[in-house]
């Protein structure tokens, strides 16, 4: 191990460079202009895990390509075999105007690496390949046979790797899934996060008039249908923060007496978090905290509005139609079908005779969750103490990496969340980063870990 941390703190500027390197492709799944560096960035991958002596292949896909990575092994391997999963595509970089340097020109300021992606999820993923460089380089032999899954459409809800799985499921069997796609609370709080919100998606559109109509002529005689939604959705929150659908919760698996103590170690201060977030209050579900309405509670969210007119100036009409694309975070054990069913029936319900509503159901994934008690959790948490220096905390966390529940499915694994992205990384914001101090001690635990979880 000491060989191993040596090797690491003497090439520590080098990896830095070569996640830069890494960074420069804006490889945004979600805009089909950038398939190219898509690709780029994926064969890129491939050959950087190559160089450092691993069998890695980009793998084609009714989407966009899979970079996989196995460490060199005997033919009837008898050691522990681990997944490591990663993403190499990144959300859209928009605004540009609010980045301080250009998303995809990665620059250093003090501490902190800033570039689309760097923490969601290259620098992350990049973590666990420098830590196997380590063991290669230095010809210290690993105690597992590790193979990367590294997919492009993880932001995009896609479904290649799913079909992935299903097709090469005797090559990927394993003993479990380590994945650093998640966050921690700070240098002195590293993480396991032992359970994931799923989502599912939808659009709803109401049409009015067929036509956008002179708003002097015809207003006050048709309902308005940027109105007619602003009040449906406006019911769909109860007044004490809750989700006015019936059936909504029948699934919500209560937080335990523990697991409320353990996210209640998490630090937490509220002028901190408005802080944090620019807000002038905050706003949650009554009878939890932000750390539990957050993680462990589900949501009904509006991510988007669209009706009439947006451009310059004035433009006096009764626009036709109005719509809305709508997310929903769940929690274990909500089934995602089962509440777009749910949400889609009782949006029916609250639509006034005045409007054509249509509902378009888009992405789901399932909520994830896992024992945090387990030999191999406790080789994670036994991980992240050893590099960072301070007991890890046990977490649920509000994202959602769909693939997860996936590996359990159809992997029969479970997978443990090591996550390495600090609150003010800015993931999926403007000014995203990547803290170099959690990188590098991300490094160490990624070494640790392969031991440990050898020997658990
Ligand atoms: N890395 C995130 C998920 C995440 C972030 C989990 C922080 C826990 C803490 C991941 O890249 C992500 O953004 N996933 C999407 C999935 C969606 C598009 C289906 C998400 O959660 O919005
Ligand atoms: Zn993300």
């Amino acid at each position: 191990m000491k060989q191993l941390k040596k090797y690491i703190d003497a090439n520590r500027q080098r990896f830095v460079d070569e996640l830069i390197e890494y960074l420069r492709f804006p490889s945004v799944s979600a805009q089909s202009a950038h398939k190219k560096d898509i690709a780029d960035c994926a064969r890129w991958l491939a050959g950087h895990a190559k160089s450092l002596g691993l069998r890695s292949r980009v793998h084609r896909t009714g989407g966009h390509p899979i970079v996989t990575a196995e460490t060199p092994r005997r033919r009837n391997s008898a050691k522990p075999h681990f997944l490591v999963y990663g993403h190499y595509d990144v959300q859209p970089p928009e605004p540009l105007e609010l980045w301080d340097s250009p998303p995809f020109e990665p620059t250093l300021r003090g501490r902190s690496l800033f570039a689309r992606g760097a923490s969601d999820n290259k620098g992350q993923h990049f973590a666990h390949l420098k830590a196997v460089e380590a063991y290669l380089k230095t010809g210290t032999e690993l105690p597992c046979d590790l193979t990367f899954v590294v997919e492009g459409e993880e932001e995009v809800g896609g479904e290649a790797l799913v079909e992935f799985l299903k097709q090469n499921k005797r090559e990927l069997q394993c003993d479990g899934v380590v994945v650093s796609d998640t966050g921690m609370p700070d240098l002195k709080h590293p993480a396991l996060t032992y359970a994931l919100r799923g989502v599912a998606a939808l659009e709803v559109k109401l049409t009015g008039p067929d036509r956008d109509l002179h708003s002097g002529i015809y207003g006050g005689s048709v309902e308005n249908p940027a109105m007619a939604l602003s009040k449906m959705l406006g019911r769909m929150i109860n007044k004490n923060g809750s989700i006015n659908v019936p059936g909504f919760y029948d699934d919500v698996i209560k937080l335990t007496a523990y697991e409320r103590r353990q996210l209640a170690r998490v630090p937490y201060s509220e002028a901190k978090y408005k802080k944090l977030l620019g807000v002038k209050a905050l706003f949650g579900e009554k009878g939890f905290t932000p750390n539990e309405q957050r993680a462990a509670r589900p949501t009904f969210e509006i991510n988007g509005l669209t009706s009439g007119y947006q451009g310059e100036g004035s433009k006096t009409i009764v626009p036709s139609a109005a719509s809305a694309k709508i997310t929903m975070r769940l929690v274990p054990d909500q089934k995602p079908q089962k509440i777009l069913r749910l949400v889609a029936k009782q949006l029916k319900a609250l639509c006034p005779p005045t409007m054509r509503i249509e509902v378009d159901l888009g992405h789901a994934a399932d909520p994830y969750i896992v024992s945090p008690t387990g030999p191999l959790a406790k080789a994670a948490l036994k991980s992240l103490e050893a590099s960072f220096g301070h007991e890890p905390v046990l977490l649920r966390e509000g994202g959602s990496i769909p693939i997860v529940e996936h590996f359990s499915r159809i992997l029969k694994v479970d997978t443990y969340l090591l996550g390495l992205a600090l609150p003010d990384d800015n993931l999926h914001s403007p000014n995203e980063k990547m803290d170099l101090e959690v990188f590098t001690r991300g490094i160490w635990m990624s070494a640790n870990l392969w031991t440990n979880l050898a020997e658990a």
